[in-house]
């Protein structure tokens, strides 16, 4: 039985999860239990994600070895400490893997304060630059610092990409939805204090629309506090369903149509 799941059963198929953190050590008791058992579970593909050297190494080492899984390496801005354009080079050097499909998780967070922006804009910056060349999609981490990042993004809108676990207003999602970039929910949107999350939904068109968890973080109602993995994703969809005026399973298909069409897998 995998932890968290005791009380889980599969309502649908065709769910694609953008954005899990398989590599986090609490998944390292059942990793291979969960990643084997998706399909059955109704996810056909996940991304694994990456933070920092390591992890991304480590995402990629893990979807080498699931066909369902892919995986996306990067510099996210609160794991600067080892960055360098050295560190770079070697997260250049893991896109030459056919499996890792995205650079990520990239991009600005202000809450906690210990990694300076001036390092934090560089590094978004190099990475964008980087997706760029490589013609490949970024997965954006924002957080309380949505000027910055709508500054840095407006020279990038040849660059394609998600604001991944979005939490900025309805105004900045018709912004950046403009510009051509997708908008990532996890189970927040099924929250009760959601008001913020529903609303941008709501402005997002269905086409530019993607579901995930941040798992293992950001687990939806009704297993909030428990540790989060994409099976989970069946009741962020139906809420994200009940707002687009779609049935769940017509939003699951939608969404992973959405995540085919970012990362180019079929
Ligand atoms: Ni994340």
């Amino acid at each position: 039985m995998i932890k968290g799941l005791e009380d889980f059963t599969p309502k649908y198929h065709g769910i694609f999860e953008t954005h899990a953190h398989f590599g986090d050590h609490v998944f390292d008791g059942d990793r291979e239990e969960l990643l084997s058992s998706l399909p059955k579970l109704g996810v056909d593909r996940a991304i694994c994600v990456g933070y920092d050297l390591p992890s991304s190494e480590k995402a990629a080492e893990i979807a080498g070895r699931f066909p369902h899984i892919y995986a996306a390496v990067g510099f996210h801005p609160e794991n600067l400490h080892e960055y360098s354009e050295e560190g770079v080079q070697k997260i250049a050097k893991l896109l030459d893997n056919e499996k890792v499909v995205a650079i990520g998780e990239i991009g600005l967070d202000y809450h906690w304060k210990e990694m300076p922006p001036e390092l934090q804009k560089k590094a978004f910056i190099r990475q964008l630059e980087l997706a760029r060349e490589r013609d490949l999609p970024v997965i954006i981490h924002a957080r309380e610092a949505t000027a910055d990042t709508l500054e840095i993004l407006q020279n990038f809108t040849d660059v394609r990409g998600v604001l991944h676990c979005f939490s900025g207003s309805a105004e900045t999602a018709k912004i950046v939805t403009g510009w051509g970039f997708y908008i990532g929910f996890t189970g927040v949107l099924t929250f009760k204090n959601a008001r913020q999350p529903v609303e941008a939904c709501t402005v997002v068109p269905a086409d530019k629309l993607l579901l995930e968890t941040d798992c293992p973080y950001m687990a939806p109602v009704p297993w909030r506090g428990k540790r989060s993995c994409p099976p989970m994703i069946q009741s962020t969809a139906e809420r994200m369903a009940e707002i687009k005026g779609v049935s769940p399973q017509e939003m699951i298909d939608i969404a992973a149509e959405n995540a085919r069409r970012l990362f180019g897998i079929k």
